[in-house]
């Protein structure tokens, strides 16, 4: 049987706005990371603490987090690629951090511009300093399906970066497709791998609608019990290492699939609909979700 209730992290200001060719004014982050809270969100992924040559867009991440209300019962996650960002991030009480790997070399020369062994030699004292300050340490494995620049990935090199995150004490992955490609059971395949490692609890999905399939698998995980995803209001988002990529599931497409489903997530959609045409509208565009232009033309 599916879930009863259902987390979601927005990570619309991180993932989302990172890939912005247009500057973004922190202000306007600030306001977005408050609107999604009173939406009744209780994990948002704010910012990343990364080099602001390789992402300038995320450069403003201290003032971001030293300006949104920190309301009791929400969850503030960060980015953090090793020490220095986590020192950074350290500084602004982010209550989770998350290290990013891949599952594919490729991907993770260049987006981290290290080898995936050395990516986890990196992350092992962010994760051990991280535990030691009392944060949640998540794990992202990008490219769990394909990569822009190898492939195809094999769910056994899902499972290696899995393992060797595990083996450093990360306490929770998320699978993520970043180029959109996969499809239901690939998914699948790609999340028993996770599984074999973490808990269901601590197992969660992150899907890029590219090709128009991420809430079809979302749908796809919560059949093998997963119960929490990462998803992005107004669908913002990309990767700025994987051309062409579109933004995540849609954070309001998922809350319409999930309450038609009976499930609960404690997210108000009218609230959260008009977070994304606010934001859409500070970009200067539509919301791309569905359910955002359906509920904002009736
Ligand atoms: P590097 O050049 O190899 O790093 O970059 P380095 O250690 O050699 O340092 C070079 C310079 O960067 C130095 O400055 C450092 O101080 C500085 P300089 O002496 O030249 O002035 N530096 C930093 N500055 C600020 N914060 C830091 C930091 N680290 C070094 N943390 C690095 C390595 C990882 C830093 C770089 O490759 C980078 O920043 N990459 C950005 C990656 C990124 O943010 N990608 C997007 C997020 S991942 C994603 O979107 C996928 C996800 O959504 C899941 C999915 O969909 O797949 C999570
Ligand atoms: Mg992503």
């Amino acid at each position: 049987s599916l879930p009863s209730r259902v987390t979601l992290v927005d990570v619309g200001p991180r993932d989302g706005l990172q890939n912005e060719k247009q500057a973004v004014a922190a202000a306007h982050k600030i306001e977005l990371v408050q609107r999604l809270q009173q939406a009744g969100l209780r994990e948002i992924e704010v910012t990343s603490f990364v080099s602001p040559k390789w992402v300038p867009q995320m450069a403003d991440g201290a003032e971001v987090m030293a300006g949104i209300a920190r309301p009791a019962g929400v969850r503030h996650s960060v980015l953090v690629p090793n020490m220095k960002g986590f020192e950074a991030a350290l500084a602004t009480r982010p209550d989770e951090i998350v290290v990013f790997g891949a599952a594919s070399e490729a991907f993770s020369q260049k987006n981290i511009n290290c080898s995936i062994a050395e990516s986890i030699e990196r992350f092992a004292p962010v994760t051990a300093a991280a535990r030691e300050a009392g944060l949640k340490v998540r794990g992202a494995v990008s490219c769990a399906v394909a990569c822009p620049y190898e492939g195809e990935i094999h769910p056994d090199r899902v499972e290696l970066v899995v393992r060797l995150m595990k083996e450093i004490g990360v306490q929770h992955v998320g699978i993520a497709d970043t180029i959109g490609v996969g499809t239901p059971r690939r998914v699948q395949a790609a999340m028993e791998r996770a599984l074999k490692h973490y808990p269901l609890a601590e197992v969660s999905g992150h899907f890029h609608d590219t090709y128009g399939q991420s809430l079809s698998n979302v749908y796809a995980c919560l059949e093998m019990g997963i119960a929490s995803f990462d998803a992005s209001v107004a669908g913002l988002g990309g990767c700025p290492y994987a051309k062409g990529a579109t933004g995540n599931v849609a954070t309001e497409d998922v809350v319409f699939m999930l309450h038609g489903l009976g499930i609960e997530t404690g997210i108000d959609l009218d609230a959260l609909v008009d977070t994304a045409a606010w934001i859409s509208g500070v970009l200067g565009r539509k919301p791309v979700s569905r359910v955002a232009n359906a509920m904002l033309a009736r």
